[in-house]
């Protein structure tokens, strides 16, 4: 099986670029922002316990997430990897997705990290508000929050990929096309 993480800071394109890699790898796309987003909709405890924690542009608590993925993990049948769109997010998640995929006999194929620069986070963000009113891009002040997040609490995951050997970046500007093929060169070799 394949395990491919979709790296990148909010606003990179990780949801736009995510279909057709799943497609075309055959890959179960699972974000986790929209695993909880389903979740307060539909009103679950988990969803009430993360929806104050997303609309400030805060992380909701690593067990949360980590439980959501060894469940896909255990449920999803029928496909030749996994692409995790969003998680990890912490060291600590990508530690316990290294313990979880070990239990599994299994590693992270590669990292994909598409990375933008911060003001056009803000500004694809607030783009992107005008059309699907998620309640995480409702404010500047929210959106800023979630880059300071990436910064304090995801970034460090570069080196700990880096170290691993697992680590290939992306830049992330450029048409929706370009990014596709850059990322299927660097798919294509696993
Ligand atoms: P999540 O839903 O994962 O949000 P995010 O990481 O902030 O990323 P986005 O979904 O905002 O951006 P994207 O990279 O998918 O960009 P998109 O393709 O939409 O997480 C939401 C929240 O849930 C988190 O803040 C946290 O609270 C919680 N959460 C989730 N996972 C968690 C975890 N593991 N641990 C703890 N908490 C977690 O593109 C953006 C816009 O740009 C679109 O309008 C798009 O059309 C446009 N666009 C895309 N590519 C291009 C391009 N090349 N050129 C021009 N425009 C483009
Ligand atoms: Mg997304």
């Amino acid at each position: 099986m394949k395990y491919f993480i979709l790296f990148g800071p909010p606003g990179a394109g990780k949801g736009t670029q995510a279909s057709a890699m799943a497609e075309r790898y055959k890959l179960c796309h699972i974000s986790t922002g929209e695993l909880l987003r389903k979740e307060i909709h539909s009103g679950t405890e988990l969803g009430q316990k993360a929806k104050s924690l997303i609309e400030a542009g805060a992380l909701v608590p690593d067990e949360i997430v980590q439980a959501m993925i060894e469940n896909q993990f255990k449920t999803v049948k029928g496909v030749e990897g996994f692409l995790l769109d969003g998680f990890p997010r912490t060291i600590a998640q990508a530690e316990a997705l290294d313990t979880i995929l070990k239990g599994m006999e299994e590693e992270v194929s590669s990292v994909v990290a598409i990375i933008i620069p911060d003001e056009m986070i803000m500004e694809r963000i607030k783009h992107r508000a005008m059309l699907e009113g998620r309640a995480d891009d409702a404010s500047d002040d929210i959106i800023n929050n979630r880059i300071k997040t990436y910064h304090d609490k995801t970034e460090p995951l570069i080196e700990y990929y880096k170290k691993a050997g697992k680590f290939a970046e992306i830049n992330g500007v450029g048409t929706i096309e370009e990014v596709r093929q850059k990322s299927f060169e660097i798919m294509d070799k696993f």
